[in-house]
This record gives structure tokens, C-alpha cells and sequence, in this order.
């Protein structure tokens, strides 16, 4: 298992899939790509896939995504212009679940916020996931709030 930054070769080999254990892209390949060209513009944007080399095809060994995470920092005026980071979709592709692939992508996460200088790392979760998280040291801290157009 290998952690990388996400790219387009990825959206062919299980990225999409794994998402799917969060929610249904309903993307076609051209979309998704057009989704991942406009992400690569904005460089507070970081998504991380994880990799196993184990899928056999035939014969042939290949790599596939089969865990993602994305970190997104934003500079804050507050707390002296540091920056603050949100993590977002993190998914582990159903058939991986268990096997610690998610841990090794939030610890990831919070080792890039760590080198990013960032002073805080938030996130949402749904409650069933709130113990997951206290084991990598957060807590809980605010109600999140949304409204949907
Ligand atoms: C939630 C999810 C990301 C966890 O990833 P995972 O690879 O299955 O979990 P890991 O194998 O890394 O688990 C790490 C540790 O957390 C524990 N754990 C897993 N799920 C847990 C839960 N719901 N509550 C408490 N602990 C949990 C594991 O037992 C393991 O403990 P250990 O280190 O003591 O052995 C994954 O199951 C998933 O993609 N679920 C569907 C999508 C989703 O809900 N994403 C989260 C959005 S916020």
C-alpha cells in the first residue's frame, strides 16, 4: 500500500469506485475529468489516493486506488495569517474496509497539515463516526450547519 497524490491515471483505476462507498459520483469519465482539471488549479486543494499493488488482472499485477482523502487549507486573517485545513471525502473502497488504509490517510493528512504549517484541522462526520476520530486526537468542537440549494 502507497500513498500519492491524486491523478488523472487514478480515475480510471477504482478512484471513482472507491468514492462510492461515501456517495455515487454519477460522473461519466469526461466529467470527472473536467472536475479533477479545475481541482488541479487551485493548489490548496490536496487529494491523496491510496494504492494497493495486489489487484491481479490476468496475470499482471496493477496498481489500483483503493482509499482517497482530500485536505484543503485555507489562510485565515485570524491567528496571524496561519493557515487552517478541513479534511474532506474520505472513503476506503468497501471491499478494503478494516485492513487500516484509512488510518494510514488521515495520519497522512495531518502529517501534511503538520509540514503546511497549519494550526488546526477540522472536519464533519457523521456521529457512528465520531469514536473513528477521537482515535486519531480529535474531538468534538462545533455543530456543523448546511443549507442545500
Ligand atoms: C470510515 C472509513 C474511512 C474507515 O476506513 P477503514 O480503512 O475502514 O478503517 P481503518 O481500518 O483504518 O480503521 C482504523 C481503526 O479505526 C477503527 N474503526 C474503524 N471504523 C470505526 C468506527 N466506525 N468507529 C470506531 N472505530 C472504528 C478500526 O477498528 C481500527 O482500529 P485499530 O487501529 O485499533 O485496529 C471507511 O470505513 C469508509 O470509507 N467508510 C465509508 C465512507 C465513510 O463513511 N467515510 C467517512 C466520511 S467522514
Amino acid at each position: 500500500m502507497e500513498i500519492q497524490k491524486l491523478d488523472s491515471n487514478h480515475l480510471r483505476s477504482g478512484f471513482l469506485e472507491t468514492l462510492a462507498s461515501l456517495a455515487e459520483t454519477n460522473l461519466t469519465f469526461d466529467q470527472a475529468y473536467t472536475v479533477f482539471y479545475d481541482r488541479s488549479l487551485c493548489p490548496n486543494i490536496h487529494t491523496f489516493v491510496a494504492i494497493s499493488h495486489n489487484i491481479v488482472c490476468g496475470d499482471v499485477k496493477v496498481p489500483n486506488v483503493v482509499g482517497t482523502a482530500t485536505l484543503i487549507t485555507e489562510r485565515k486573517f485570524l491567528h496571524g495569517g496561519k493557515r487552517a485545513a478541513h479534511i474532506e471525502d474520505v472513503a476506503v473502497h468497501q471491499d478494503w474496509q478494516g485492513q487500516g488504509i484509512g488510518k494510514e490517510l488521515i495520519e497522512h493528512l495531518l502529517q501534511q497539515a503538520r509540514v503546511l504549517g497549519c494550526y488546526k484541522v477540522v472536519l464533519h462526520c457523521k456521529p457512528e463516526l465520531i469514536p473513528y476520530y477521537n482515535k486519531f486526537g480529535f474531538r468534538e468542537w462545533a455543530e456543523g450547519m448546511r443549507i442545500d440549494f
